[in-house]
């Protein structure tokens, strides 16, 4: 098996061949930011994402080598959303990190900062924009800083809980919003796009071939008007990573093969051995 990159714009894009491979490279992906930062500043600050995708990578991280591996009373885990349901729903992002990973790492629980999903909408938004403002002991006109940020994508081009044509993809003041949508439709909470984009890395990482008409847009610079929220995404500073399997790449790499963007070749490099 092989697995294909190159940059586009400003993003790294990782193409692997299918969705084991895929949670692999995942893995080594967050353990190399762990240690970078870990190295740093002493500490790791990551958000994570719901949805389905993800969930192969954070099952692996719960089991050796990973257990033992990985500094784990140096983490903090966040969360991007949260639907507004309690933690034993099926649905609560939070109640599945727990089961996937967060019950078997020994991660002291003051680590972990889930949204609240258990309390009304707005006051769940409250509470987690002061968890974070306290937290990153910032001033209310800054931003945090996340050392790492995961997100997945929708097929309407939704990413966290930020839906394509809602006001929150324009919240320049807060951190956090409350807004009600997405499958299943529910409230949500969710981090707004200046926190996205102010991380040192982000990683979306996309599966199935269902996702690729939406992967091509991002490329294709539909997304920057709101269409297309995950095309927002494009951090100040930070490192933007694509983490694809070949299903979830096909269109976008057909579409850029007949433009001029399509990088030459030469460019692409081929790791093999995964
Ligand atoms: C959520 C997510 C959401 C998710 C995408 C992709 O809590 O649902 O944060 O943005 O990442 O919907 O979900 P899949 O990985 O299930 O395709």
């Amino acid at each position: 098996m092989s697995s294909r990159e190159f940059h586009i714009d400003t993003a790294r894009m990782i193409i692997e061949n299918n969705r084991h491979s895929l949670s692999n490279v995942a893995v080594d992906i967050f353990e190399g930011c762990v240690n970078e930062s870990v190295e740093k500043t002493g500490k790791f600050i990551v958000a994570i994402s719901g949805g389905s995708t993800p969930r192969d990578m954070y099952r692996m991280l719960a089991e050796e080598p990973y257990h033992s591996r990985v500094p784990w009373e140096r983490i903090h885990f966040f969360w991007v959303d949260e639907r507004c349901v309690s933690v034993d729903d099926p649905v609560s992002n939070y109640g599945t990190a727990l089961k996937d990973l967060l019950d078997h790492v020994p991660i002291p629980r003051y680590q972990v900062h889930p949204m609240r999903g258990d309390l009304p909408p707005d006051e769940g938004r409250e509470e987690y924009e002061g968890e974070l403002r306290s937290f990153f002991n910032i001033a209310h006109d800054e931003v945090p800083v996340f050392d790492l940020v995961i997100l997945g994508i929708g097929t309407d081009g939704h990413t966290a809980s930020l839906f394509p044509g809602h006001d929150s993809l324009h919240a320049t003041e807060r951190l956090v919003c409350a807004v009600k949508g997405g499958n299943p439709d529910l409230n949500r909470l969710t981090l707004t796009i200046p926190v996205l984009n102010n991380a040192r890395h982000v990683l979306f990482i996309v599966a199935g071939g269902e996702k690729a008409s939406v992967v091509s847009k991002v490329f294709s610079g539909d997304g920057d008007g709101g269409d297309v929220p995950a095309g927002m995404v494009k951090p100040r500073e930070g490192e933007l990573i694509w983490l694809l399997d070949h299903d979830a790449a096909s269109l976008v790499l057909r579409t850029l093969k007949k433009s001029a963007e399509m990088p030459h070749e030469a460019e692409w490099h081929e790791k093999e051995g995964r």
